[in-house]
């Protein structure tokens, strides 16, 4: 299969291209600075020549955004798997009297926008593949259910990210196009710190176990964990 991970740079989103190429699929691995990639995803591209390609891809930059869709069109011509991984996270002990809205902005637009803008420019491609699926990585930090103390930023972007999901998987049932939300689990990258239990390599497994249906999705929201567990919004 041809994947697109969105946000492959380091953490999950390069874990997630280390298991895809071992699995045998083609990936393309986008990355807003191709001089700012971890030492994982160098020695990827050392190792597996053209079944990896980098290219350039800032989800909060639309031109970056269909630039690099009509780079892949040339490339690849269709695609089976989006990924929507790329995210920050900003501003999560803010008391709403604290509220920064720069932070507010640009979470919702990485987190919320920025999924939307790969969806807009990808999904012609997306059309083209078999068995054709479209993955938000998204938190139980977005679940409405879940009780958050402040968390503004991170935790509305990931809950408008879960809507976005059911407007997508709605919109696409027809064409035969799956569509869910993602929850990672508490991984040790960068984000989630060093105390994380969980290694984002077993994340990853799952997740792609997930959009290559070896894990069927049976959530009435789209959203499930990454052993494919239904999670509440
Ligand atoms: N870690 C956890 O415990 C945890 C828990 C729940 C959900 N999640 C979700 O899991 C996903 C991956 O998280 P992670 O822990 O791997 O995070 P991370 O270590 O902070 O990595 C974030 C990735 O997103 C990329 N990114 C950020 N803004 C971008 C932009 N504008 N355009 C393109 N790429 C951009 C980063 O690229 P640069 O290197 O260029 O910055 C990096 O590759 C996220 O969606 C996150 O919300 C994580």
């Amino acid at each position: 299969m041809n994947i697109l991970i969105a946000g492959a740079s380091r953490g999950l989103g390069c874990s997630l291209a280390e298991v895809a190429l071992k699995e045998g699929h083609t990936v393309v691995a986008g990355v807003r600075n191709r001089n700012r990639i971890s030492e994982q995803l160098k020695e990827l591209n050392e190792n597996y020549g053209t079944r990896l390609q980098l290219i350039q891809l800032d989800v909060s930059d639309e031109d970056s955004v269909e630039q690099a869709a009509k780079h892949v069109a040339e490339h690849f011509l269709s695609l089976d798997i989006i990924l929507n991984n790329a995210a920050i996270l900003l501003g999560r002990e803010r008391k709403i009297e604290d509220v920064d809205f720069q932070e507010l902005e640009q979470s919702l637009d990485t987190n919320l926008l920025g999924p939307m803008r790969v969806v807009k420019h990808f999904l012609p491609l997306l059309r083209q593949g078999s068995k054709s699926f479209i993955a938000n990585i998204s938190s139980e930090a977005g679940a409405v259910s879940k009780e958050h103390d402040n968390d503004y930023p991170y935790g509305l972007s990931k809950a408008a990210l879960n809507k976005f999901t059911m407007q997508l998987h709605h919109y696409l049932l027809s064409d035969g196009i799956g569509v869910c939300s993602i929850h990672p689990g508490w991984m040790h990258t960068d984000m989630g710190g060093n105390q994380a239990p969980l290694n984002p390599a077993i994340s990853a497994k799952g997740i792609l176990d997930i959009m290559t249906g070896k894990t069927t999705v049976n959530s009435p929201y789209q959203f499930v964990n990454y052993e494919g567990k239904p999670m509440n919004i």
